[in-house]
């Protein structure tokens, strides 16, 4: 790995989080895991270890992951904002990685619901006045990354106008074995790069399955 990063994941305790955290302290990074309780991410970080033959991470308060020099959020779609607002300080001008998917499941279809900024990074960047949003990871099964034996074969889009936010995304993401990050453009890509998880996940749904992408014709640095 070139560099190692100092990264604290917001509402890391849940599944995608805490997935994106064996993941990138398996590629080698020091990661905080937040919550809104300390005991529980201590208690996570406690299964890691038992589960992930040692594996270290650092289970703390989304106040103390939202120090670190990068930053993830992993928060369901309708408690992000309340979650950063007190945090809004500390993260901006930092990388912030948005994963977060506005969405909702209706008679098994997950259907996307569209914040008024047009999307969930929207949200973020206009709460924290800043550029340094970017957006990656929306498309990984969390099963998948929770399960190391499982071999990851996918690519992540990823969108920004910071340069180096972007490029801190892009060597994150692929730090991670077997995933290739794609950047695609700006945070106006954001509302349709998270809008269309729904599709995955229905699709994952009516044929039982992990639909992720991977995108052909292009070759991408
Ligand atoms: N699941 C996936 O496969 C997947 C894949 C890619 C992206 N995503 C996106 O990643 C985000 C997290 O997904 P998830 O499945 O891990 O969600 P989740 O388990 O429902 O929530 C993640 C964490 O957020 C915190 N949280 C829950 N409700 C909250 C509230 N009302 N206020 C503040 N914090 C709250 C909880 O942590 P504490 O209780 O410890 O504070 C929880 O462990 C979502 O936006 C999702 O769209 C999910």
């Amino acid at each position: 790995m070139n560099t190692k990063y100092d990264i604290g994941i917001i509402g890391g305790t849940g599944d995608a989080g805490c997935g994106l955290a064996v993941r990138l302290a398996k590629a080698g990074h020091v990661v905080t895991i937040g919550s809104r309780e300390e005991q529980k991410a201590k208690q996570v970080e406690n299964n890691i270890i038992a589960n992930y033959n040692g594996l270290k991470t650092r289970g703390a308060t989304n106040q103390e992951a939202a120090t670190c020099p990068i930053v993830i959020v992993a928060t369901p779609w309708d408690a992000t904002i309340a979650t950063l607002r007190p945090l809004k300080d500390e993260l901006k001008d930092k990388t912030v990685v948005s994963m977060v998917n506005s969405v909702i499941m209706e008679n098994k279809e997950m259907h996307s619901v569209i914040p008024s900024s047009g999307s969930m990074a929207f949200e973020i960047a206009n709460l924290l006045k800043s550029d340094t949003v970017t957006g990656a990871f929306h498309h990984l099964p969390a099963k998948q990354l929770l399960k190391l034996e499982t071999q990851l074969d996918q690519d992540v889009v990823i969108f920004g106008d910071s340069d180096q936010a972007v490029e801190q995304t892009l060597e994150l993401t692929n730090s991670i074995k077997n995933l290739k990050g794609v950047y695609v453009g700006s945070i106006k890509l954001s509302f349709a790069v998270e809008a269309f998880t729904s599709v995955l996940v229905s699709a994952s749904i009516r044929h039982k399955g992990h639909a992720s992408i991977k995108l052909t014709g292009i070759k991408p640095k």
